[in-house]
């Protein structure tokens, strides 16, 4: 069965029912905000980006949060050293994420802010539960700390006196500071870990954080007494709370813990229940350790899947500010457009495992599938429609040629469980096979040596254009979720105004049906006079 629906609007029917299997919730990590944005946080935010869409796409009700990591040492001497207070940095810089998930057409629900006042709040009312309830006591801490990870370490954990994460100096640190129990929940993490497959993906992420659970979990200090940036422990303003305690409770506070708390019904356990944490390999620990741990202690669900994706290094090195190799996502859009930048991080790296950018790939992948492939099969169809058929679409008697059919039919077979399993490059690949089946079916039906004096040749014309339509038609819906502003412009060109709702799998008679309702006979297919992709021409 098939239901139209707006591209993006929610299908009211299946929304409102009761039933969290209609939600999805997806977050991306919170961005400190000490300096402006870079190609590690595009690449989080765009892989959120897709999957909400591709969810809202199939009907469901997706709440898509993003936003900042505001508080803690980190910003608080960023601050310092350029003369301004931690707050004014926080709010210059928050906007340079805002501009970039802008340029990047990021469909997020809200940007939250961890200085916004209902996250305190929750922050403070959380802190205060688990003191009551015995998980959270006071004592000392004695050991190291790295700032610009935000992370406590063991003095058995450095490498020659530095962070085994980023390599810089450790601090040690001795102060007064409250601690959350780890290790009573301890086996229980691990039994829930090891009983919920689609917890921790991609799969061979789970064996790393087993093992770091089964070392042993120390009880994690959560306060600090000795800088000021944070928020207050309630009932004792001497401390501030850890900026990663405070982090991660801005998955409850965004979706309305507090009221939930406070027994209003909203939707908070319905979308929680469907979380989908996208976070970097880097900060797993955290999500899948620390925050199930706040969770069991809140006598709360855990969320559905913690996805950790690779990192991307720049022609084989780490990129850093000092190496001056750091890749700036604004001057890429602003030179190649948003969907080739989202489309060259979605494409050329399977999630999860670890990616080289390199500039003279991005330029061959744009010119080849892009420009070459999508940009000229859009192009070259709609040329043919002006010509043979003066831009109407004509034959819808004729049908549609059944091998094209077939594969648009065994990709989307499969396209729910390649997103729950976050495969979208295979997807990429699957469709950009197609988009070259497309071309070659031109190639060989050359419609150009038909004579349309013949009635039967002029069948078989029809049925080209068609079938060819028909194509762009899914290869747009296909790509709607990676590159939207493409699909959206490709759908101008198709003249249609929404996707037809895909229930899957799709069958031949669905497809039938909706191309019988989109493309008319008759259906103005307008001129395609905006170049997709316009080929770059290498300077160098
Ligand atoms: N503030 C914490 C997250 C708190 S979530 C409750 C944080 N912020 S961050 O700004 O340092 O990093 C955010 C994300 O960017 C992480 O998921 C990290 O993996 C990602 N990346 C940073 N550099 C990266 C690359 N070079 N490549 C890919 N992603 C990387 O951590």
């Amino acid at each position: 069965m098939i239901i139209q629906i707006g591209k993006v609007k929610k299908n009211k029917a299946m929304a409102n029912k009761d039933n969290f299997k209609n939600y999805f919730y997806a977050t991306t990590p919170i961005y400190y905000v000490n300096d402006k944005p870079h190609i590690g946080h595009a690449y989080s935010t765009v892989i959120a980006d897709s999957i909400s869409r591709f969810k809202r796409l199939s009907g469901l009700k997706v709440f898509f949060l993003t936003g900042t990591d505001e508080h803690g040492l980190k910003i608080e001497k960023e601050a310092n050293a350029r003369g301004m207070s931690p707050k004014d940095l926080a709010d210059a810089v928050h906007v340079k994420f805002k501009e970039l998930f802008g340029l990047l057409s990021i469909s997020y629900d809200r940007f939250i802010r961890t200085t916004d006042e209902d996250h305190i709040k929750t922050v403070q009312h959380v802190f205060s539960m688990l003191m009551e309830k015995g998980d959270i006591y006071l004592s000392e801490y004695e050991g190291w700390y790295c700032t610009p990870c935000e992370t406590f370490l063991t003095e058995k954990s450095l490498i020659g006196g530095n962070c085994p994460q980023c390599g810089r100096p450790a601090s040690k640190v001795k102060e007064e500071s409250y601690f959350l129990k780890l290790s009573k929940y301890e086996k229980r993490l691990v039994e829930y870990i090891e009983n919920h497959p689609e917890f921790i993906k991609p799969p061979f992420r789970k064996n790393e954080v087993l093992s770091f659970i089964k070392e042993g979990l120390n009880d994690l200090s959560i306060s600090r007494t000795s800088f000021s940036w944070g928020i207050p422990v309630p009932g004792n303003d001497k401390h501030i709370i850890y900026v990663w305690f405070d982090a991660l409770l801005n998955y409850l506070s965004a979706i309305g813990f507090e009221e939930f708390q406070e027994g209003e019904k909203n939707d908070f356990n319905l979308f929680f229940k469907t979380a989908n944490h996208i976070v970097g390999k880097d900060i797993l620990k955290f999500h899948a350790v620390y925050w199930p741990i706040m969770l069991f202690a809140l006598n709360l669900p855990l969320p559905k899947t913690i996805f950790a994706h690779g990192w991307w290094l720049m022609d084989n090195k780490k990129m850093s500010k000092s190496l001056g190799n750091v890749i700036d996502p604004v001057y890429l859009i602003n030179n190649y457009g948003a969907d080739a930048l989202r489309f060259y991080l979605l494409r050329e790296v399977t999630l999860g495992l670890d990616g080289d950018f390199n500039m003279n790939n991005f330029i061959t992948r744009y010119n080849s599938e892009l420009a070459n492939d999508l940009g000229n099969l859009v192009s070259r169809t709609t040329a043919m429609i002006q010509k043979y058929s003066g831009g109407f679409l004509p034959g819808l008697e004729v049908g549609i040629d059944e091998d094209l059919i077939k594969t648009v039919i065994d990709i989307t077979a499969n396209l729910n469980d390649r997103y729950d399993n976050y495969d979208f490059a295979r997807i990429l690949e699957d469709t950009f096979k197609f988009i070259n089946t497309v071309n070659k079916y031109i190639n060989d039906s050359a419609p150009w040596k038909i004579n349309i004096s013949e009635r039967e040749d002029k069948e078989k014309l029809y049925k080209i254009l068609r079938s060819a339509v028909i194509s762009i038609y899914y290869i747009s819906y296909l790509i709607y979720p990676f590159m939207p502003d493409t699909s959206g412009r490709i759908n101008k060109i198709l003249n249609i105004e929404a996707f037809m709702f895909l229930k899957f799998p799709v069958t031949p008679e669905d497809i039938f049906d909706s191309h019988g309702v989109l493309f008319k006979d008759g259906h103005k297919i307008n001129e395609n006079r905006d170049i997709l992709f316009p080929k770059i021409v290498n300077k160098d």
